[in-house]
Order: structure tokens, then C-alpha cells, then sequence
């Protein structure tokens, strides 16, 4: 099948009724994981509790009142790594400043680093593990969205829809050293990772 490389008219656009936002995610852990692994979140994110108890509680960090849910159920079993469903959640920051702050902050403040950094040529992704192995993709889009039509076109993305990968600490000192963010944002020429390096768990 060829790529189509266009954006879509919203659904609304299209006379559709369609949900008016994406709301949340909410994750099951053992009980006794539940604040652990809220405490991930709420790290990771830089959000707050809305609600908590022993066993439940909803991440917030914006106008919604949850992002991420973390529910404890007795008697789960542990994550096993390759089954089929959900890869990963990903969130966008506001550019390329606030990725890398956020970056260094976890690292620095948390010990809380990713697994796995590329440059997918849409996006600057880094993928991290949260305690249970649910893979959190915190990103930046690398062109505005009104070009996403015109770069799926280009054939970039099509010839390499993996990426390249990058070393976050190299890409955080050029940006301090005032690389633009423009330029720090397109992807360098390079070999692909082999689809089995990016972590199916
Ligand atoms: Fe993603």
C-alpha cells in the first residue's frame, strides 16, 4: 500500500461527531505498587495528585483532572515483555527547550533516565520505563503540524520510518551551547536501528 502523505480534515471538519479531546490512561499495578508507581508519574510529568488512596490515584498536570491513572489489583501478574497491545504513551512538550530540560532534571534530580532516544524524523522521541515496564514516550514535534502532510511526502520518513538514533547529553550541550533548536530538530543522516533494538516491552 503507498504511504498517504496528507493531513486529514478533523473529524468535526469532516461533519463527524468524534470525542473532544483524548483523556487519559489509566495503568493496573499490584496494590502495593500503586504509590510507587504514581510517584513515577507524578515525577515524571511534573503533576500532582487529584485524587489518592492506598489503592487508586489520578495524575493531573494540566486542565484535566487526570492523565494517568494508577489502580491497584490484587493478584496481577507481572508485565511480560512482546505480547501484542498498547507500545507505549507518549507526551509532547512545548519544544525542544522544555524536552531537555526535562531531560536533565530527571537525570539529575531522579536518577530517572530513557532507554531509548531517536530522532524519527516527525518527532525527537525518548522512550523511558516506568516501574512496571510501561514505556513513556516524552517527545517534540520537529516541524509545525500544518507541514506533517508535505514532510510524510518528501520521502524521508518513508526510506527511514524508524529514525536515527541521538545521545541526549550530546543533543542537551548543543542546545545549551545555542545550536538552534530548528537545526537540532532534523534528522542527521544515518543507519536505522533494526526495528528489534526499539524495546518491545
Ligand atoms: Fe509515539
Amino acid at each position: 500500500m503507498n504511504a498517504i502523505a496528507k493531513m486529514p480534515k478533523t473529524a468535526k471538519e469532516r461533519g463527524k461527531v468524534a470525542p473532544a479531546k483524548f483523556a487519559h490512561v489509566v495503568l493496573r499495578t499490584p496494590p502495593e505498587r500503586v504509590a510507587m508507581v504514581l510517584d513515577w508519574y507524578k515525577t515524571v510529568l511534573e503533576g500532582e495528585a487529584m485524587y489518592e488512596t492506598d489503592g487508586l490515584g489520578f495524575v493531573t498536570y494540566d486542565t484535566e483532572h487526570h492523565r494517568v491513572a494508577v489502580l491497584g489489583f490484587p493478584g496481577i501478574k507481572e508485565h511480560i515483555d512482546g505480547y501484542a497491545g498498547m507500545h507505549h504513551m507518549a507526551f509532547t512538550y512545548a519544544g525542544l527547550g522544555d524536552l531537555m530540560h526535562t531531560y536533565n532534571r530527571l537525570k539529575d534530580e531522579h536518577d530517572i533516565k530513557p532507554e531509548f532516544c531517536i530522532n524519527h524524523g516527525p518527532t525527537t522521541s525518548m522512550y523511558y520505563f516506568d516501574p512496571d515496564k510501561n514505556q513513556v514516550e516524552l517527545q517534540v514535534d520537529n516541524i509545525p503540524v500544518e507541514k506533517f502532510g508535505e514532510y510524510f511526502d518528501n520521502g524521508e520518513f518513508t526510506s527511514n520510518p524508524i529514525g536515527i538514533k541521538f545521545d541526549p547529553d550530546e543533543l542537551s550541550a548543543r542546545l545549551a551551547a545555542g545550536e538552534s533548536e530548528e537545526t537540532l530538530l532534523q534528522r542527521p543522516d544515518g543507519i536505522p536501528p533494526d526495528l528489534t533494538e526499539f524495546p518491545a516491552n
